[in-house]
């Protein structure tokens, strides 16, 4: 059984030309509601995309937008132990969608700042804790230390980027990444093979965006080239990915096939708005798996090449 604990946003959305550079008013499309937040994005990515069993530790407001985050979790199957912080608003966050698919997030995370180290449930028939940084810091370093030990795989997506403290690196099993929050959390910028030369975590898995992903695991690279679509909004991909990767791993599956699976159901999750509307159910992830063609060596080459690993 899979764990996630972190934030749940309602996430207000318009789409629009592009996004306003700072200083600029920029019209808009019509405007929509979207269940969002990190946390919440990557417990139904587990639930829905990836099959497996999800609980999620998450803190809501008392007040109207606290409703439609519990019942998109709930119909996705994931069991919720709600922290309820009546003195702070349900998170928000506010997202305008270029018409190129790319986004530009601002997060207003209210009752998410709640959680504390002593709301972590017991640990019983948890095999994966998988954590993201919309919560505090401090908890986030203290749900995983309670995690390794009780011998519960780490996994942190330290989205969005902050520099991380020892103590919690130290707890990770799998650490997953952007280019951006590689650059951050090893204060090392360069190319991926030289930021990630400076971080020593048992697994590293590194997202491309369109280029695909790689992860080091045990010393050894592998890669795992994009599929290719057509995007509308890649808000949410990466949560998809993470989910999808996690739920993929505690169902014994291996690291190249967990990347496969969670790259596909990433790749779906651009084709569509919002953040958990977005999240492609598990029989479509197969689906659209088996009407890929290999990825070919020249696809392969090219992104070895971008992280800097020459054949
Ligand atoms: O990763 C996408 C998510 O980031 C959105 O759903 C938004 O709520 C922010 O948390």
């Amino acid at each position: 059984m899979i764990l996630v604990a972190g934030s749940a946003n309602l996430d207000f959305v318009v789409q629009a030309p592009h996004i306003p550079a700072p200083g600029e008013t920029v019209m808009g499309r019509d405007f929509k509601t979207f269940p969002g937040g990190k946390g919440a994005n990557q417990a139904v990515a587990c639930a829905r995309a990836g099959g497996a069993s999800t609980h999620m530790l998450l803190a809501l407001g008392n007040d109207a937008f606290a409703t439609p985050l519990e019942n998109s979790l709930l119909t996705a199957g994931v069991q919720i132990h709600v922290v309820r912080a009546p003195e702070l608003a349900t998170g928000t966050a506010f997202i305008c969608v270029s018409d190129d698919a790319e986004n530009a997030i601002t997060v207003a995370p209210g009752a998410n700042l709640a959680l504390k180290p002593s709301h972590l449930p017991p640990l019983d028939g948890v095999s994966h804790l998988l954590l993201q940084l919309e919560i505090p810091l401090t908890t986030v370093t203290a749900y995983a230390q309670a995690a390794k030990e009780a011998k519960v795989q780490v996994v942190l997506n330290a989205a969005p980027a902050q520099e991380l403290p020892a103590p919690l690196l130290a707890s990770l099993d799998i650490l997953i990444v952007n280019e951006g929050e590689l650059q951050v959390i090893s204060n090392h910028p360069g190319t991926i093979a030289s930021s990630a030369a400076q971080l020593d975590v048992p697994v590293l898995v590194v997202t491309l965006g369109h280029r695909g992903c790689c992860a080091r695991s045990k010393g050894n690279w592998i890669y795992q080239p994009a599929f290719a679509v057509q995007p509308i909004d890649t808000t949410g991909a990466g949560d998809t990915f993470c989910g999808v990767l996690v739920a993929a791993l505690s169902q014994g599956q291996g690291l190249p096939d967990a990347l496969r699976l969670a790259s596909a159901a990433g790749a779906l999750a651009c084709t569509r708005l919002g953040a958990q509307s977005s999240i492609p159910s598990h029989d479509e992830v197969l689906d659209f798996l088996t009407k890929q063609t290999p990825h070919t060596p020249e696809q392969l080459a090219q992104l070895k090449q971008f992280c800097s690993f020459d054949e």
